[in-house]
């Protein structure tokens, strides 16, 4: 793989969460491998008063923290890392506090021999997006000659359909559609990736992805933890907009698109968009039925005593926003035309898994009537995360007299590949950023295209505060209406368990 040109990223949050946990440790990682310039400086910038040295401090601390196993890391490999490392201390919000970035960057390109080529990533509050844009632009920070300015835009992106045109108008206004890239983390994942390849690289797949042999697709994105201290954000936020708008969207586009001419941004884009285009608005009556918002409740898991949404700090005791949703919708294409899409994601739930399951038709006509189980439809299930792989559940005769059919597995476990190294996903989106390849961030018109399908149900709750909410205990799976959205009988949620291949038992969580 070659290597990025040189260049200089800019981190705005700098003493925040996500440059701590995952910014500072991904690159890193790309520096044990060989995959930074050699000419290459990070610049954080904030308003905390760190300088230079305590920046680099800092970041050490969190590297032995965050990252302290790194195959190749030493004590000397840390401290050549950190020397890249510059900090300058500003108020963000501030238009004129851009002269000392501008300074800053220019006395850091003259010191490591950088020519013009400058990242700038907004870790800060989503408040500052547009203005920070704005002000780098007023210094002329976002212009380019021989060199290539881009600007790597953390999530959310926007609260609504209006926020989030805004948000590209303004952004627009001084970065050209190619110079954006818009973060959405599980793009970066391999196991997402994988969803292009495993679709589109085997051609026993696709002829039969489509609704002549699909019954219904599923999407399940389970997080076993509540809202923590993040209750304040939460508050504002909801399961629909943190989960569902980007991440579970991206991944229905994935798993739904038709195949890209090549394996290249714009084609891959192209189709996505196309894709969420497709999906049939909800109508009023729609969104009654077929959309379920739930909150948890107090409960004791394993014994342990777990706080309901309403008791959690920086949480209205009345609170009516959602930390689950479950919800059913069509794609209105060739491909798709009657198979329903059913989605679910929420807090507090028994574990943390995301996966697609791909229902196919039963056979059409049953010969074997000794079929164990409930169903003798194969599903393929593309697990991404944990315990990432692909399993496929078909009928298998049970040896002995007779036609007694048994539903097995078939499993592919990435573990299994022990010396493939399985990169973070910010890792990834990094080095893709730094060789300008846009591919796996969400382009403009696809996000404005999922908040057009999200925004009537958030218009709808807001304009009807009293509508249902349903409780769940903490630690089981939503509410029980939410099974009420597989009108078909015998059909429901599969009930997914850490390990891939472990369902319809008991799973250890
Ligand atoms: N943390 C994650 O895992 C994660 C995941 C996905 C997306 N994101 C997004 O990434 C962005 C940063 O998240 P974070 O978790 O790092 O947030 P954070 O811990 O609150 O850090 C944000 C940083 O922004 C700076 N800042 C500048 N102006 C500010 C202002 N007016 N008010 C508050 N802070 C200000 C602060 O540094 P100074 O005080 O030094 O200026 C602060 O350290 C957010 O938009 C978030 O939604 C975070």
């Amino acid at each position: 793989m070659h290597k990025p040109e040189a260049h200089i990223l800019t981190i705005f949050g700098a003493s925040g969460d996500l440059t701590r946990r995952k910014l500072i440790p991904a690159l890193y990682d790309l520096f044990l491998q060989g995959l930074l310039p050699d000419a290459f400086s990070v610049v954080g910038a904030g308003r905390k008063g760190y300088t230079d040295d305590s920046f680099r401090e800092q970041m050490r601390a969190e590297l032995e923290e965050q990252s302290p196993n790194l195959p190749g890391s030493s004590r000397e490999k840390a401290d050549e890392f950190t020397r890249c490392l510059f900090y300058v201390s500003l108020d963000t919000s501030d238009p004129a506090a851009y002269i000392a970035l501008k300074q800053k960057l220019e006395k850091v390109r003259k010191e490591r021999s950088i020519g013009g080529n400058l990242i700038f990533y907004l870790a800060t509050p989503p408040s500052l997006y547009a203005p920070v844009a704005l002000s780098l632009a007023s210094q002329g920070l976002t212009r380019e000659g021989d060199d290539w300015k881009r600007i790597i835009v953390e999530k959310p992106f926007g609260y609504d359909l209006t926020s989030s045109r805004e948000l590209n108008q303004q952004l627009r206004s001084v970065f050209r559609e190619d110079q954006l890239y818009r973060i959405d983390h599980y793009l970066g994942k391999e196991t997402v990736q994988n969803i292009l390849v495993t679709r589109f690289s085997n051609g026993i797949f696709e002829p039969i992805w489509n609704r002549n042999y699909v019954s219904h697709v599923e999407i399940t994105a389970s997080e076993s933890l509540g809202v923590g201290e993040r209750g304040g954000y939460y508050e504002g936020s909801g399961a629909l907009r943190d989960m569902f708008q980007n991440h579970i969207l991206q991944l229905v586009a994935l798993v739904s698109m038709e195949p890209p001419v090549w394996a290249e941004s714009n084609s891959i884009r192209n189709e996505m968009v196309k894709v969420l285009d497709s999906i049939r608005p909800l109508s009023r009556e729609d969104i009654e039925r077929d959309v379920i918002r739930g909150q948890y409740t107090a409960s004791k898991v394993k014994g342990e005593s777990m706080k309901g949404y309403r008791e959690e700090e920086g949480v209205d005791p009345e609170s009516r926003t959602e930390t689950y949703v479950g919800l059913k919708f069509h794609i209105d294409n060739w491909r798709w035309k009657g198979v329903p899409f059913y989605a679910r994601t929420g807090k507090r739930l028994p574990t943390r898994v995301t996966e697609i399951v791909v229902h196919f038709e039963s056979t059409p006509h049953h010969i074997f009537c000794d079929t164990e189980g409930s169903s003798d439809r194969n599903q393929l299930i593309i697990r991404i995360q944990p315990d990432e792989g692909l399993l496929l559940k078909f009928g298998m005769k049970v040896p002995g007299a007779g036609y007694n059919v048994q539903n097995v597995n078939m499993d592919f476990h990435y573990s299994s590949l022990s010396d493939v190294y399985l990169p973070e996903a910010y890792e990834r989106l990094l080095l893709d950023c730094m060789l300008g390849d846009s591919t796996l961030y969400a382009r403009g018109d696809a996000v404005e295209s999922a908040w057009r399908f999200v925004d009537p149900v958030l218009k709808y709750w807001q304009e009807n505060p009293s509508g249902s909410l349903y409780g769940y205990p903490a630690g089981t799976w939503g509410p029980r209406e939410a099974d009420g959205l597989f009108r078909e009988d015998g059909l429901t949620w599969r009930y997914p368990c850490r390990n891939l291949a472990d369902d319809g038992q008991y799973c250890e969580l």
